[in-house]
């Protein structure tokens, strides 16, 4: 195993730091905040006597693994890392600048990565004096939890650094998909559908939130349904990432955000987090009832799965990951009942595609063309 440094020591950072030490790595956990990072190490401790308390974990192994991982008080401590997992700030020159600060202390042969959910990773690894060494390593959230995590080769990355950092994170017992660098990677986009399409039927007036909700979850299985979903994950995080997507694709309105969604942001309904969003919280607070129209709920369900096939189709057609990937990464990473390639082939492609073609002989917009994949395998 690996000597590992995490930077950062936030939501992603602690989570990973965690995995790590419970892979078996010696661990090395900075943060630049250190009440923050003290904080981070408390929680981290206690977290694991909770392991032991849900026999998780064996009392020796908590043991084990507290003191494999360790809080360091500089970015000196990471001297001697095999890997370095950087999960700080979203920003790209204050990553870059640590990246440089960090090549300046590891050896030639430690690899350095990145959690980025939205940055370029060739961009970052520009700013290190050995790019090939440099890869995105992209943890969801809670990174303990969450079993998949995406591994992003930059243009630069060396075949040895990209096989070499893959088998460590095997070894963490995650399960690993490899995307290519383009934005969202996988998951972030594949999913965008999910929620723009149903903000689509809702602010069309089709139908309500309430039912578009109940159609996604007893037609298609879905655990949330679009407006639960983004009101757990909270409005002002899910529309960020919509509208990161949408401008880093040069506006494809595939992406475009919702008013409606940034409305909601704006107002300070974030979701769950502030007892309210598009649903209320508070324990006085009834569900809204959904339309019972069977008719209406088939029609939301096949327009938002559709959507969905299309953009897991489009992510294969230009290579950002194989067919098995696309599919392997929505079950693990945000637990879609079934691969949107593997629910299309059982439509039929063919279905898939006259269904999106219908929309856009509709509403004649190119958010509705159907991939050129799909046209191909049906
Ligand atoms: P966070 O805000 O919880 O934690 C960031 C930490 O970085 C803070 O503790 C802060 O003090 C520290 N920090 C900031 N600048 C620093 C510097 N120059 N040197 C050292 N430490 C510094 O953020 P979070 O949510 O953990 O996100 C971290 C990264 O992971 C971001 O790149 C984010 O896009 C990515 N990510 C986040 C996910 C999420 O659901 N929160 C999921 C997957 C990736």
């Amino acid at each position: 195993m690996k000597k590992t440094g995490v930077i950062g020591a936030g939501t992603m950072g602690s989570g990973i730091a965690q995995v790590a030490a419970m892979g078996g790595c010696e661990v090395v956990l900075w943060d630049a905040n250190t009440e923050f990072l003290q904080k981070a190490f408390e929680k981290l401790k206690t977290t694991l006597h909770q392991l032991v308390e849900k026999g998780k974990i064996t009392e020796d192994q908590r043991l084990g693994i507290q003191t494999r991982l360790k809080i360091g008080t500089g970015i000196q401590d990471f001297a001697g890392c095999d890997l370095v997992i950087e999960a700080i700030v979203e920003n790209r020159d204050i990553k870059a600048g640590v990246f440089r600060d960090l090549e300046n202390v590891v050896g030639d042969d430690c690899i350095l990565a990145t959690n980025t959910s939205s940055l370029s990773i060739a961009s970052l690894a520009a700013a290190c004096r050995r790019p090939e060494r440099f890869l995105g390593i992209h943890f969801f959230n809670p990174a303990p939890v969450m079993a998949l995590v995406e591994i992003v080769p930059a243009v630069q990355t060396s075949e040895a650094v990209l096989s070499e950092a893959t088998r460590e994170i095997k070894s963490w017992g995650k399960i690993t998909v490899q995307a290519k660098d383009t934005p969202g990677f996988i998951v972030n986009r594949v999913a965008r559908p999910f929620y723009g399409e149903a903000l689509r039927i809702y602010d069309e007036g089709i139908a309500d939130m309430a039912t578009i909700d109940h159609a996604m979850k007893t037609l298609g299985g879905f655990r949330m349904g679009p407006f639960e979903l983004m009101d757990f994950i909270g409005n002002d995080i899910n529309y960020t990432v919509t509208e990161t997507v949408f401008q880093s694709f040069f506006c494809d309105p595939r992406y475009t955000p919702s008013f409606t969604q940034k409305r909601m942001m704006e107002a300070g309904y974030l979701g769950r987090k502030t007892g309210r969003g598009f649903y209320h919280y508070d324990d006085q607070a009834s569900k809204p009832e959904p339309n019972q129209d069977p008719r209406i709920h088939q029609q939301i369900f096949n327009r938002i799965l559709v959507m969905l096939i299309n953009e897991a189709a489009d992510a294969v057609l230009y290579g950002i990951a194989s067919e098995a990937d696309v599919d392997l990464a929505m079950t693990k990473a945000v637990n879609y009942p079934k691969g949107l390639l593997q629910w299309g082939k059982e439509m039929g492609f063919a279905q898939v595609v006259a269904q999106l073609d219908e929309l856009f002989g509709f509403y004649h917009e190119p958010r509705y063309r159907a991939s050129a994949w799909l046209r191909r395998n049906s």
